[in-house]
């Protein structure tokens, strides 16, 4: 497949990349990140977990970064977050195969607790320089719907005012005719046992949102 022209294309996202999106097809793409060393973050994780789904698809989903779990895969939302995300998906009455998934930062970044890798948020470069790999999937892709998963996408999406608490389930135009919504992250439903139910029910019932589109 030949790549897309950038004619008529616009980045839809508030935070541009700090580095031009690079060319080329989904494929090509994946292989390229795969040898990605624009930031540190390569040194320590197994292996660049770029975006998997439909490479047409309506509605993207974009999650932070990935875990322990997608790194040894190479695939995004395999681990705990990517069960509880699959359990809200199906009660929405979405599946994987309609969707792309991907994330804001393609490698793990962690630090060693004994012999337990445990997540570490990606810097502000960090997610700037990594932003390139998003930006030339949406180019790609072309979703005419987006769905940020947890705080680090939805600022990447809307800006850095834009808060999850009173934000989460709205739709929101972005650049270029694109639909945007955020919503929890599953793993921060998982790390507060105090509001999961809440919690998991409010992601229900904004992919439920996201499934219905925005009333035009
Ligand atoms: N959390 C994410 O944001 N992405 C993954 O792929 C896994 C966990």
């Amino acid at each position: 497949m030949a790549a897309r022209r950038e004619t008529g294309w616009t980045y839809p996202l508030a935070l541009p990349p700090a580095m031009p999106a690079p060319a080329g097809t989904l494929a090509s793409l994946r292989r390229k990140a795969g040898r990605c060393r624009a930031c540190p973050l390569w040194q320590q994780a197994t292996r660049t977990v770029f975006g998997v789904g439909a490479p047409d698809a309506d509605m993207m989903l974009v999650g932070e970064q990935p875990g322990d779990r997608e790194d040894l895969a190479g695939k995004p939302f395999v681990g705990p977050a990517g069960a509880l995300l699959d359990r809200a998906l199906a009660a929405a009455g979405l599946d994987r195969g309609q969707l792309y998934v991907t994330n804001a930062v393609k490698h793990f970044k962690f630090g060693l607790h004994g012999k337990r890798r445990l997540n570490q948020r990606a810097n502000a470069r960090e997610q700037a320089i990594c932003r390139q790999w998003l930006a030339a999937e949406l180019r790609e892709v072309r979703p005419t719907r987006v769905l940020a998963l947890g705080a680090m996408a939805a600022k990447a999406a809307f800006g850095p005012a834009f808060r999850l608490t009173a934000q989460h389930g709205q739709w929101l135009p972005l650049p270029g005719g694109v639909w945007g919504m955020a919503t929890w992250h599953p793993s921060a439903i998982l790390r507060s046992p105090g509001e999961r139910e809440r919690r998991l029910a409010e992601l229900t019932g904004d992919l439920q949102r996201f499934a219905a589109g925005p009333a035009r």
